[in-house]
């Protein structure tokens, strides 16, 4: 028993001390966030220790935008990335989503969050879940937390109504779905998205089976399960066996033509080029240059970034 409550306890104690933390340090005053940008990152700044890894970064992101990150390595890209989820908590500076400041505490950062769906080099999947379950897991989890939710609302109005007069009584809130209803319509929405990639006769297999390439995949759709605005990629394909490239940029070329907005750290210059509306360039904690793909790739003016494309073109 008492083994079972020490992660809370832990977990609780961290978020105090984050708290804590928080209250203590000096805050830098939020600028007004532009309207039009889904993301938005203001003077953000990614200390480990004495290393600053990303450096006073102020960037916007727009619907529809496919931006791609390149930089050598070190750079700070993943970090980047990560901070734009909150995967990491910025040393200093603000990240918004949709308007919201996701670095407020008073924020929901988890309902933020299942709006950014992010794909990993390492997919990341479930090895102990079979596909299908992989990619129901998150949307049935936040379905019946939802449900929950509502339903204990609706407890506590029905006690508070015992005690109010007729005229003053609380409405409830509808329940206009069930846990069942909840887990079909994911297992049904997970088919769909497996059928799209080709790969619905894995549904039962587990991810240990499949070759990189599905597993890869499989971890989009998974992301896309959730419905997302934007998808985060880290190095997609960087983990994957050559011939396995092609049909995981392919799935993420389709989604960037479907009008997904999109941001992807990669190696692949060919594809940054093809796909990428924007590319930026890092470098020492920093965006050095930025521009449409011809530019950066064409006529490149940072020396850094020239000499850094001499490298990998
Ligand atoms: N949790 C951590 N603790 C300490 N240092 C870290 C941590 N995460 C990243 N770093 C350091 O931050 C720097 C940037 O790392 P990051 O992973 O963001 O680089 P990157 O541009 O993604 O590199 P790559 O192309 O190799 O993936 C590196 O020097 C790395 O060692
Ligand atoms: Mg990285």
């Amino acid at each position: 028993m008492k083994d079972a409550k020490t992660p809370v306890v832990e977990e609780k104690k961290e978020i105090k001390d984050k708290k804590a933390k928080f209250a203590k340090t000096e805050k830098r005053p939020v600028e007004p966030c532009d309207p039009d940008a889904l993301i938005e990152v203001q003077h953000l700044t990614k200390q480990y220790g004495n290393l600053i890894v990303l450096n006073d970064i102020s960037e916007k992101i727009c619907s529809g935008e496919k931006v791609a990150i390149i930089g050598p390595s070190g750079s700070g890209k993943s970090t980047f990335l990560r901070c734009l989820n909150v995967l990491e908590d910025p040393t200093d500076g603000y990240v918004f989503f949709e308007g919201n400041n996701l670095c407020d505490l008073k924020v929901d950062i988890n309902y933020q969050r299942r709006r950014m769906g992010m794909v990993f080099q390492q997919f990341n999947l479930f090895n102990n879940m079979t596909v299908l379950q992989n990619i129901t897991f998150a949307p049935v989890h936040v379905g019946l937390q939802d449900l929950r939710r509502v339903k204990r609302r609706n407890l506590r109005t029905k006690i508070a109504n015992l005690f109010r007069k007729s005229e003053k009584k609380e409405a409830f809130l509808p329940v206009q779905t069930s846990a069942q209803e909840i887990k079909a319509e994911a297992k049904e929405n997970a088919m769909r998205l497996l059928r799209r990639i080709g790969l619905a006769d894995k549904a039962s297999a587990y991810p240990s089976t499949l070759s990189g390439g599905q597993r890869q995949r499989i971890a989009i759709v998974r992301a896309l399960a959730m419905n997302p605005k934007v998808m985060l990629f880290d190095e997609p394909t960087s983990a994957l066996d050559p011939e396995m490239v092609g049909e995981v940029l392919e799935l993420i070329k389709e989604l960037a033509e479907e009008g997904m907005t999109m941001v992807i750290v990669t190696h692949e210059m060919g594809f940054a080029r093809e796909v990428a509306t924007r590319v930026l360039f890092m470098d020492g904690g920093k965006i050095q240059e930025q521009g449409p793909p011809e530019q950066i790739f064409g006529a490149p003016q940072n020396e850094r970034l020239q000499d850094f494309l001499s490298k990998v073109l």
